[in-house]
């Protein structure tokens, strides 16, 4: 069964477009997912559509209802067990491990519900009652959840078997096991000259293991200068389980 993307925005067409486009789109294409983009609009309780309105104690700023967030959720969730992810500067920063932690959560599942944050916040009790996870994609605020939950959305549906081909290459991306959890090395292509500046000759020799060799040794390279922490767990034991197990919690 195809695993099932579901998002709650106040912005369906940004959010179907992306969903449309390339990697993504492709996915969709190919059936090994489906998108449900759904307008938490659609269930406000009152005829001018509110859903947000000010802040119980005062305070600038508009907060997100519970009642549409909390019945927009309960109408798409079709497994009790589904996460439900709700985009926030206050959530577990994204990385490669919350990902796949996440993936496995919605392949359980069948699904896995998107629900993009807006205005100051959204009620606490919509956390309370339905969100099961809070996920931020960095430390910098957004106008809005809908990239991050594209974000969320792509670095998840890469992950999905079959979605990508060897053409995309995703063995040595960086933060995979093949590059130790660190980054990425330096890539060439044609032309072998370029302004003066000349292809290293290692990746013109055709030796195959020595190619590999000095990608590796740039990849550590690359990540001890541009970040070290990294390089703590690359390598060990740790930093692999970090990498392929889904034992984070929220
Ligand atoms: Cl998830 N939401 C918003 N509004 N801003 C963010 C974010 C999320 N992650 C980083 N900045």
């Amino acid at each position: 069964m195809a695993l099932t993307i579901k998002v709650l925005t106040l912005f369906p067409e940004m959010v179907r477009t992306v969903l449309g486009t390339s990697i993504l789109g492709r996915a969709a294409q190919a059936g090994l997912v489906v998108y449900e983009v759904t307008d938490i609009r659609d269930f406000a309780v009152d005829k001018h559509r509110t859903v947000d309105d000010t802040p119980y104690g005062g305070g600038a700023g508009m907060i997100m209802m519970a009642p549409c967030v909390v019945e927009a959720v309960e109408a798409v969730r079709r497994d009790e067990r589904a996460p439900v992810v709700l985009t926030t500067p206050q959530g577990a920063r994204l990385d490669e491990a919350l990902t796949l932690a996440l993936l496995a959560e919605a392949q359980t599942a069948g699904e896995l519900i998107l629900v993009c944050g807006h205005y100051k916040g959204v009620d606490e009790r919509a956390r309370e009652l339905v969100v099961t996870r809070e996920v931020s994609i960095g430390d910098y605020v957004l106008s809005g959840g809908e990239l991050p939950a594209l974000v969320i959305a792509d670095a998840l549906v890469r992950r999905v078997p079959g979605v990508l081909h060897d053409e995309d290459s995703a063995a040595t991306d960086s933060f995979t096991d093949r590059r130790e959890g660190g980054l990425d090395c330096a890539w060439y292509t044609k032309p072998p000259v370029y302004r003066g500046l000349e292809v290293p000759e290692v990746l013109l020799s055709g030796h195959h293991a020595k190619i590999e060799e000095w990608r590796r040794d740039q990849a550590r390279q690359r990540t001890s200068e541009r970040r070290p922490e990294l390089g703590r767990t690359a390598g060990t034991e740790a930093g692999r389980d970090a990498r392929t197990t889904s034992k984070r919690t929220s």
